[in-house]
């Protein structure tokens, strides 16, 4: 039994339109009720009114993919977490690989926005993973922890309190090759073990998702694991039918 209450996160990219997305967060709310696990979708900034409208009085949670890592003056283009809290969002995804290798999205600025999204009072999803050639090279573990020390040293162990970790292993993000159980458990048992030799308490309490290619067919046996407590699903998450089977295999 997992101490943990596992949560389920869409991540919808750059997809949909207002009435698409509105038509994906009313077939959820129809279709949430015999799900135990908490269910957060999280559209692109323009889409989360509309999604809001949708889910609001659910058991749904809305999110965005990404804030600034200011929280007001003159940064153009930029939207604030503050400004996302107003929309009722409660969580933040950071450091999404694809933010990260697009985008440029350093270690550093990923913390800094971490930190802005827990300034604002809500949830940073913080997103880490290794490349295919950094597995392949056996590096994994060195860059878990330099992506993962990067963060603590902006937010420190207690930020964990209030954050979720997802990893995402960029091999397996969007390719359709899913990380084994096995190797997906590797990794979230080490990054909870180097947490909790900073605060035992904190490193139990934290919610590490696993990302890339879930799946209906792969959900349960990932889920299963005893240090995964759901995922971050991206393609799947953009059917209701598959997002649903995800979130029911993890409680
Ligand atoms: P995927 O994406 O489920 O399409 O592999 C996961 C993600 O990018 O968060």
């Amino acid at each position: 039994m997992n101490p943990r209450q596992p949560l389920v996160a869409g991540n919808w990219k750059l997809n949909g339109s207002r009435s698409s997305v509105k038509a994906l967060a009313t077939a959820l709310v129809d279709g949430v009720s015999d799900v135990t696990c908490d269910v957060l979708v999280c559209p692109s900034f323009v889409h989360i009114q509309d999604v809001q409208s949708v889910v609001a009085n659910s058991a749904i949670k809305l999110g965005s993919q990404n804030c600034s890592m200011q929280s007001s003056g003159a940064f153009t283009g930029e939207v604030a977490a503050e400004m996302l809290q107003e929309f009722s969002c409660s969580h933040i995804i950071v450091g999404h690989s694809e933010r990260r290798q697009l985008f440029g999205e350093s270690d550093s600025i990923v913390a800094k926005k971490a930190a802005a999204v827990q300034n604002a009072g809500l949830i940073p999803i913080i997103c880490i993973g290794e490349t295919l050639e950094e597995r392949e090279a056996g590096n994994w573990q060195s860059v878990m922890s330099a992506q993962l020390d990067a963060v603590t040293a902006v937010i420190g162990i207690d930020g964990f309190a209030n954050a979720v970790i997802a990893y995402e292993p960029v091999w397996a993000i969007g390719t359709g090759k899913s990380a084994s159980s096995e190797q997906a458990q590797e990794v979230h048992a080490m990054l909870r073990s180097k947490l909790a030799e900073l605060n035992s308490s904190v490193a139990a309490g934290v919610k590490i998702l696993y990302g890339g290619s879930v799946k209906p067919a792969n959900a349960k046996e990932l889920f299963s694991q005893p240090d995964i407590d759901g995922g971050l699903i991206g393609g799947a998450a953009l059917n209701a039918d598959d997002f649903l089977a995800i979130c029911r295999a993890a409680g």
